[in-house]
């Protein structure tokens, strides 16, 4: 890999990098487990697959004095009356940090920690969200009908825990009742161990 200085454009309506190395996409059946509506779940992953969420991402080495950046993209949706999101994950080396910038769209950020404190905190276009050290985090997208376009950058070497959150989801969920976005407990929750 190339170390010489390089740059890219993110430019409207998409903000799709004019430079990538690496496209992942998450469809339903990626979540099986996280959505609270498991009839809602189970009725749209077999009517069709639909792809829920996309990164882009500019490969460096996985050093810690490197920046691994890029740029995510939630699309509009819900499964039953939970938004499309992420699948959310703590960072390998849990003292590491991340910063999302909100290009387009709106929506929240779920963050939790091991010792059990949470945080919700709201995704705007030219929002800049810092995620501290030890925070696990999921975008959520609660717009209707605009994808959630987010630039994001942590440390080389932080490294993705799916597994604590696969197990049982964030402390909270956010659903729409009657019409309005509203932050509830996650009946499914407990304190995670041995993280
Ligand atoms: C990297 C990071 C984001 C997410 C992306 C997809 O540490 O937080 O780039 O990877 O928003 O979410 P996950 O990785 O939870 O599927
Ligand atoms: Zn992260």
């Amino acid at each position: 890999m190339s170390n010489k200085p390089f740059s890219f454009d993110l430019e409207a309506p998409d903000f799709i990098p004019s430079h990538y190395d690496n496209h992942i996409q998450r469809n339903l059946s990626n979540m099986a487990g996280q959505y609270q509506d498991q009839e809602a779940y189970e009725a749209m992953v077999s009517d069709e697959d639909t792809l829920l969420y996309q990164v882009y991402e500019l490969k460096r080495p996985e050093l810690a004095g490197e920046i691994l950046h890029g740029v995510s993209i939630v699309h509009p949706g819900k499964v039953g009356n939970e938004y499309f999101m992420t699948k959310g994950h703590y960072h390998t080396v849990l003292e590491t940090a991340e910063i999302y910038y909100t290009l387009k769209g709106q929506g929240y950020m779920v963050m939790e920690t091991p010792e059990g404190d949470w945080a919700v905190e709201e995704l705007s276009a030219g929002s800049v969200l810092y995620v501290p050290p030890r925070w696990a985090h999921r975008s959520i997208n609660i717009g209707s009908e605009e994808d959630l376009v987010m630039f994001f950058a942590y440390p080389g070497d932080a490294g993705h825990n799916y597994a604590t959150i696969e197990t049982q989801g964030f402390r909270k969920l956010v659903l729409e009742i009657d019409g309005q976005t509203k932050i509830v407990d996650n009946p499914r929750w407990s304190q995670p161990e041995g993280i």
